[in-house]
């Protein structure tokens, strides 16, 4: 029986889906899963996602570097915030990170209800993990993080690439059009993602933020053959996770 490839589009929907069977791919293009992806790229440890700013500080007292956003900004007193940029220093190398984001951590939060496995997807591993997800023998459930439950652009474009790559070795869900959505709009998008995301909600709150660098990194595919995996409550990379056991 082929594997299926489905799309949640808002964390808010996915008491519809069951990822008991499933590795579900939590996708924050702007710009947590990017930043996950990219502190992973750059030698970090392990990743604890917590929801509340508290839980992240709390961290600090174990010997973690602590990560906050809210509202695109870094929260005062931390660390640091969810630019990618600011995973990129040596200084996170051989680290373990507690991070909160407003949608990013509470997508991961949710998928921790019954995924079989949570993986961190964004286009700036989007080859890699195509190629990793062809080899297992499970369905997979694109879970977008979306703006506060809200849909949002940015995610559902990912899921639609991560879909079209998919999709010779996987069938569609049929039940729903989520998968089919996502691709329709990947395919009107794919030759000026940051033209056809110019009027999107997120763009236009970091553009106010001027972090427009950040937009044109995320929206950049495969810069790194990374993949991050959960196991318990850390995210690890994958090829260390699975050394761990
Ligand atoms: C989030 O988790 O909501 C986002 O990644 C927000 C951001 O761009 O920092």
């Amino acid at each position: 029986m082929k594997r299926t490839i489905d799309v949640c589009l808002s964390p808010a929907l996915y008491h519809l889906y069951d990822g008991s069977d499933s590795i579900v791919v939590v996708i924050d293009v702007l710009r947590a899963t990017s930043s996950i992806c990219i502190a992973f790229h750059n030698g970090v440890r392990s990743m604890v996602p917590v929801s509340s700013v508290e839980q992240s500080f709390s961290y600090r007292s174990k010997g973690y570097l602590v990560a906050a956003e809210r509202k695109g900004e870094m929260v005062d007193g931390f660390d640091m915030g969810n630019s990618p940029f600011s995973y990129m220093s040596d200084d996170v190398k051989d680290k373990d990170i507690a991070i909160t984001t407003t949608n990013g951590t509470h997508a991961i939060e949710v998928a921790r209800k019954n995924a079989f496995q949570i993986v961190i997807g964004s286009f700036l591993n989007l080859d890699s993990l195509a190629n990793w997800l062809r080899g297992q023998n499970k369905n997979v459930i694109c879970l977008c993080a979306g703006w506060k439950n809200a849909v949002n652009l940015e995610d559902t474009l990912f899921a639609g690439a991560l879909a079209q790559q998919l999709l010779p070795d996987f069938e569609l869900n049929n039940h729903r059009d989520s998968v089919l959505t996502s691709m329709y709009l990947y395919d009107l998008a794919k030759d000026d993602l940051q033209g056809f995301l110019s009027r999107s909600s997120h763009k236009k709150r970091l553009s106010k933020l001027n972090i427009e660098e950040d937009v044109t990194f995320c929206l950049t595919p495969n810069q790194t053959d990374v993949i991050p995996a959960m196991k318990g409550d850390s995210i690890f990379k994958l090829d260390v996770m699975q050394s761990i056991g």
